[in-house]
C-alpha cells in the first residue's frame, strides 16, 4: 500500500482558489432525503458523515430544481425557494466544519419528470418528445418559459452562493439544459433549434445569466455528456467542440465528464453501471477529455475500488475522482485510506439498491450499510459497551454476521455457530449467478471485520438449546434465516422444484421449463436467468402485472437482457393452479385472478419461487428459558434504547431473532435488524 503522504489520492487540489484536501469526491446524487424540498437534518448529517470521514468534496443534491415547473421526480431539493437558503447554510457549515468542500448540482429536469406531482405544472422540453424513463409527453417550451427559466437558474445559483456553497454544478445530461443541446430532443426550427449553434442558445443564456449573477470568482462547473451514445445524438467531436466553446468563453471552471445518456433504464445503466458490469468503463474517455481541455476534470462511474481511484489520479485521467456509491457504503472511506486501514473499508458491491430505491420506495438506502442516511439514529462508528457480555449468534448469514460484527465492536465476547462449513447464508445462493458475485463482499467484509474484532466462528456446528446454553450466554441471537416455501397449488406441489434448488446447483432444469414466480424478487429472476442462459426453453409465469415486481429498474436491465437474448416468454396475470405428471412430462393448469378461464402447458420442469418461511426452530426451543421470552421492546428498539424486558425471572439470557428467521425480507432488512438491536446491547 502507498504511504499516505505519497498517495496520489491524498494530494490537495486547487480549484479556483478553493483548496480541496484530497482528490476524491462524491458526485451529485439525489438520495431523496429532502423534507418539504429542504435539506434538513437527515440530509445534512448524511453529507457531514462523509466530511467527517475525510472526503475532499461532497457535491450535494443531485438535480436540485431551479423552477416550480420542474416537478421533483425523485425527492429533489427546491432550489427555487428562498426558504432553502438557511437549510443550505446549515448543510455547508456542517460539511465545512469537518474540513470538506461542499457544492451543489442545480438543474431544470425538463422532460425528465412526471406531471402528476407537486404543483402539477405542465412538464416542458424543447420539443414534445417523450422521455421513456419518466413517461411525460412534454409541452414544447414557449418563449416565456425560456426567459423565465434562464432567470430561475441565476436565482437558484445566487441562493446556493448565499447559503455558503463553494460552487455549483449545472446538470447537462438528460435534463432541460442539454435537451436543448441534443438533436434527439430538440426538433425546434426557431432561434433555439435547427443547427448546433442554435441548439446551444439556451445553454449560453443560462451560463451567462448564472455567471453574471454569482460573479467571476464563484466556482461554476458543468456535468455534461460529451458523447450521448445515441443514434442522432451528440457525438464526441461535437461534445468536445461544445466544451471548447464554453471554456473559451470563460464561463465555467470544471467539467464533470459523462459519456452516454439516461433516457431509459438501459442507457442509465451504462452511465451508472451495476454489479456484473465492468468497472470504470468511461475513465479512459474522461482522460481523453482531460487531454482536450484546460478545465479541471472530474468523473464518476463505478470507480468502486481505491486502487482504481488511485490509478485514475496517478495516470492523469482526471483531476478529481468520484466514488459516489462507494461513499454511501463507506462514508469513512478516506479516513481509512489516510490511516492505512484500507482493508477495513466496507466495499460498495454495486447492488444499486440505493438508486433503485429512490424510485421504488422514495429514499436511497445502501444494501449493507444500514447507518447510511440514518445518521440521526444509527452510528457508523459503534461505541464500546460499558460491560462485556457473552453473546452467542446462531447463523452466519448477513443478519448473523452483522450482529456478530456489531457485538464485536461493542467489546462483547462473541461466538457464531453455523451449521454449514462456511459463512454467507442466502448470499451464497445469490452469488451462484456469476453476474452477482460481487455481493460476496457483504460476507467477506463482515468475516474479516469479525476476525479483527476477535469473534469466534464455529462452522459445521448444529446448534440446539443444549449446546447454546452450554456457553452460558447473556444474549442469544438467532439468525438462522429461512427456507423456500411454495405457493398454494390445488395439486402437484411435489412435482415442483424451487429457485433455491436451481441456484444451489441441486437441479439443472432443461427442455421446456415453466418458472412460476409468485414472489417477484431477485431469487426468482436470478434462477430464471440461469435457466435461460443454460439453453432451456423458458417461460416465466407470474400473477403480477409486471415481472420481478420487487426488483428495481436498474437491476431489471441485465435480467431483461438475458430474457430477451434467450427468447424467454414472460406471461403476466397468470397463476399456476396445479401440476400433474403425464407421459414423462408435467401438465400444468394455469388460471388467472381476473377470470375463471383456465389454460395449460406441457413442460419438463416446473420451478417456483414464493419467498421463504422462517427457519426458527432453535429460537422456539430456547424461548421458554429466556428472560424476555423472545419479546422485543419495539419502543426501545425504535428509540435506540437497550432491551430490558424481563418476562421470566427464571430466564438466564436474552433471546432475539433477526433477519429472515423472523420472516421473508431482504439483505438490507436483515442487516438493519442486526445493527439496531445489537448497537444497544
Ligand atoms: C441514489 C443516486 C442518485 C443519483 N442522482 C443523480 C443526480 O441527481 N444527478 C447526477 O448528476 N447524478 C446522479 N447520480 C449519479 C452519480 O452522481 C454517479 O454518477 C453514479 O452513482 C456513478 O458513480 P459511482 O459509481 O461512483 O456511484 C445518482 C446516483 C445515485 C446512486
Ligand atoms: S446499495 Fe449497493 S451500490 Fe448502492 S451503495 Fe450500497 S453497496 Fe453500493
Amino acid at each position: 500500500m502507498n504511504e499516505p503522504t505519497g498517495d496520489p489520492l491524498l494530494q490537495p487540489y486547487e480549484l479556483k482558489g478553493l483548496t480541496l484536501r484530497n482528490r476524491v469526491f462524491s458526485s451529485a446524487h439525489e438520495p431523496a432525503y429532502s423534507e418539504d424540498g429542504m435539506p434538513k437534518d437527515r440530509y445534512r448529517l448524511y453529507h457531514e458523515e462523509k466530511a467527517k470521514g475525510g472526503i475532499g468534496l461532497t457535491m450535494t443534491a443531485g438535480s436540485a430544481v431551479v423552477a416550480e415547473d420542474s416537478p421533483p421526480a425523485f425527492g429533489n431539493l427546491h432550489a427555487y425557494d428562498d426558504a432553502i437558503v438557511p437549510w443550505i447554510r446549515r448543510l455547508t457549515d456542517g460539511v465545512h466544519e469537518h474540513g470538506a468542500a461542499c457544492m451543489i448540482q442545480i438543474t431544470h429536469l425538463g422532460r425528465r419528470t412526471g406531471w402528476a406531482q407537486h404543483d402539477w405544472l405542465p412538464v416542458i422540453a424543447p420539443s414534445p418528445r417523450r422521455e421513456p424513463a419518466h413517461r411525460s409527453i412534454p409541452k414544447e417550451a414557449e418563449d416565456w418559459d425560456i426567459d423565465r427559466i434562464v432567470g430561475k437558474y441565476a436565482d437558484a445559483a445566487e441562493r446556493m452562493q448565499a447559503g455558503g456553497m463553494d460552487g455549483i454544478e449545472i446538470e447537462a445530461y438528460g435534463h432541460l439544459f442539454d435537451q436543448f443541446w441534443s438533436p434527439v430532443t430538440n426538433r425546434r426550427s426557431d432561434e433555439y433549434g435547427g443547427s448546433q449553434d442554435a441548439r446551444m442558445m439556451f445553454g449560453w443564456q443560462v451560463l451567462r445569466a448564472v455567471r453574471e449573477r454569482v460573479g467571476a470568482d464563484f466556482i461554476v462547473g458543468i456535468r455534461m455528456s460529451i458523447d450521448e451514445q445515441l443514434a442522432g445524438g451528440i457525438v464526441t467531436s461535437v461534445g468536445l467542440d461544445m466544451l471548447s466553446q464554453i471554456e473559451t468563453e470563460g464561463l465555467i471552471d470544471f467539467i464533470n465528464v459523462i459519456r452516454g445518456n439516461i433516457a431509459d433504464e438501459v442507457a442509465l445503466s451504462e452511465v451508472i453501471p451495476i454489479h456484473g458490469m465492468p468497472s470504470a468503463p468511461h475513465l479512459d474517455f474522461a482522460g481523453r477529455v482531460r487531454e482536450h481541455t484546460g478545465l479541471a476534470v472530474m468523473h464518476a462511474s463505478k470507480v468502486d475500488e481505491i486502487s482504481t481511484a488511485r490509478h485514475a489520479i496517478s495516470e492523469g485521467k482526471v483531476d478529481l475522482v468520484g466514488m459516489t456509491r462507494a461513499f454511501m457504503a463507506e462514508p469513512h472511506l478516506m479516513r481509512k485510506v489516510i490511516e492505512g486501514r484500507e482493508s477495513e473499508i466496507r466495499p460498495c458491491v454495486g447492488a444499486t439498491y440505493c438508486l433503485d430505491r429512490i424510485y421504488e420506495a422514495g429514499e436511497a438506502l445502501c444494501i449493507h450499510n444500514a447507518a447510511t442516511s440514518r445518521e440521526q439514529s444509527m452510528p457508523h462508528d459503534i461505541d464500546r459497551a460499558p460491560v462485556s457480555r457473552r453473546v452467542v449468534v446462531v447463523g452466519a448469514g448477513p443478519a448473523g454476521l452483522e450482529a456478530a460484527r456489531v457485538a464485536g465492536e461493542r467489546g462483547h465476547q462473541v461466538t457464531v455457530l453455523e451449521v454449514m462449513p462456511w459463512a454467507g447464508g442466502q448470499v451464497n445462493l445469490a452469488v451462484r449467478n456469476p453476474r452477482r458475485k460481487d455481493l460476496q463482499g457483504i460476507v467477506e467484509w463482515r468475516v474479516a471485520e469479525c476476525a479483527r474484532l476477535g469473534v469466534e466462528f464455529r462452522f459445521d456446528t448444529f446448534a440446539d438449546a443444549e449446546s447454546i446454553t452450554a456457553f452460558e450466554p447473556d444474549v442469544v441471537i438467532v439468525a438462522t434465516g429461512g427456507q423456500p416455501q411454495l405457493p398454494d397449488f390445488e395439486a402437484g406441489a411435489d412435482q415442483v422444484v424451487t429457485s433455491w434448488d436451481v441456484l444451489g446447483g441441486d437441479v439443472t432444469p432443461s427442455g421446456d421449463v415453466l418458472f412460476y414466480d409468485d414472489n417477484g424478487s431477485h431469487s426468482a429472476l436470478s434462477a430464471a436467468e440461469m435457466i435461460a442462459r443454460s439453453g432451456a426453453n423458458l417461460e416465466i409465469v407470474t400473477p403480477e402485472r409486471m415481472f420481478g415486481i420487487e426488483v428495481g429498474g436498474l437491476n431489471h436491465v441485465p435480467y431483461a437482457r438475458a430474457f430477451n437474448e434467450c427468447d424467454t416468454r414472460i406471461t403476466l396475470y397468470q397463476r399456476v393452479l396445479s401440476i400433474r405428471p403425464e407421459g414423462g412430462r408435467l401438465t400444468v393448469e394455469i388460471g388467472s385472478d381476473h377470470t375463471t378461464h383456465r389454460t395449460g402447458r406441457h413442460v419438463d420442469w416446473v420451478v417456483a419461487d414464493h419467498g421463504t418461511e422462517a427457519l426458527a426452530d432453535t429460537y422456539f426451543e430456547l424461548k421458554a428459558s429466556s428472560s424476555n421470552l423472545g419479546a422485543v421492546d419495539y419502543g426501545a428498539l425504535i428509540d435506540g434504547r437497550a432491551q430490558n424486558l424481563d418476562r421470566n425471572p427464571e430466564g438466564t439470557f436474552q433471546l432475539f431473532r433477526i433477519g429472515d428467521a423472523v420472516h421473508s425480507r431482504n439483505i438490507h432488512a436483515a442487516i438493519y435488524d442486526a445493527l439496531r438491536l445489537v448497537k444497544d446491547l
